[in-house]
């Protein structure tokens, strides 16, 4: 890469106004006393293709992909990494000298975070994963790679859950139950994980689960960040478990995708209060 040129970034999405990406990003870019801009850029799926290209032919260096483009951006992309290959859908696109590469830092970034911040231990632990949509993709190709013993998948919709353990499967034991077996599932999990929308902002009295099952869960991990704690965080807290909220997660995957870009590692603590400092 061209150290003398500032650096062309950004994330693309619709709607895009809300996300915190730019300031953390750019909080970033300042602390490394590096020479950019991140930018947070409107695009409708229609102009998809068309962003693509000004990618290429405007010299960005690297773009974060967001809701809703996650998965319709792979065909225009030159390459993929095993990582966007596998989970089905790319968060950064990494641009080497007009060829744009394809990665997925979601699950990644999610995994660092419950090392680092909740000192969890994940190889030969029983995991149970709320939910089965494009979020839980993520977090379960990355937690097959920590070799835990077990992960046991819950979802509203069964066979949804069923058919992720089935992609899965040549790489870790991953079992479906239909959500109404959570007390079966979490009779011996060490940790649990939401990665469903419910209690997210504005429906913060949302349960993805009855917290009573909890009974000898050590870890509750939420993917939500907004509110900090959800409920379901509350709840497992009061009844003593070590709690983990996905603040974390946005921030690694943020940080990856820097590293990604820069090749230098990323400033993780002034970008976490960069996206703090961005809710308040
Ligand atoms: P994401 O990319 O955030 O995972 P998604 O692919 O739409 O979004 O998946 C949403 C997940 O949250 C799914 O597991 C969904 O359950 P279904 O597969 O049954 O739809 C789950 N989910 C969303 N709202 C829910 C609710 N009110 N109760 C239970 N599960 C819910």
């Amino acid at each position: 890469m061209n150290r003398q040129r500032a650096l062309k970034l950004g994330v693309i999405g619709d709607p895009i106004a809300h996300s915190k990406s730019p300031a953390m990003h750019n909080a970033a870019l300042r602390e490394l006393g590096l020479e950019g801009e991140y930018a947070a850029i409107h695009v409708t799926p229609q102009r998809l293709g068309d962003m693509i290209r000004s990618v290429r032919e405007d010299g960005y260096r690297g773009i974060n992909v967001t809701i809703p483009h996650k998965e319709n951006v792979m065909p225009y992309l030159d390459e993929l990494g095993e990582d966007a290959r596998r989970i089905g859908a790319v968060n950064t696109i990494v641009n080497e000298n007009g060829r744009l590469i394809g990665r997925n830092t979601d699950g990644i970034g999610y995994v660092r975070s419950l090392k680092e911040e909740a000192a969890a231990e994940l190889t030969g632990r029983r995991i149970v994963v709320i939910g089965a949509g494009g979020a839980a993709r993520g977090i379960v190709h990355a937690l097959a790679a920590e070799a835990p013993d077990r992960i046991t998948l819950l979802n509203r919709t069964t066979q949804r859950a069923e058919e992720l353990a089935r992609e899965w499967s040549d790489l870790i034991d991953l079992v479906a139950l239909p959500a109404d077996r959570a007390a079966q599932a979490l009779e011996s999990a060490d940790l649990v994980i939401n990665t469903t929308s419910v209690g997210m902002h504005p429906h913060v009295d949302g349960l993805p689960l009855d917290p009573a099952l909890l009974r000898g869960t050590e870890i509750v991990s939420d993917l939500i960040y907004n509110p900090l704690e959800t409920r379901l965080l509350r709840l497992a807290r009061e009844r003593g478990c070590r709690t983990h909220g996905g603040l974390g997660m946005f921030v690694y995957q943020g940080a990856y995708a820097l590293e990604y870009w820069t090749g230098v590692p990323a400033p993780v603590s002034a970008m976490r209060r960069a996206v703090l400092a961005s809710m308040e």
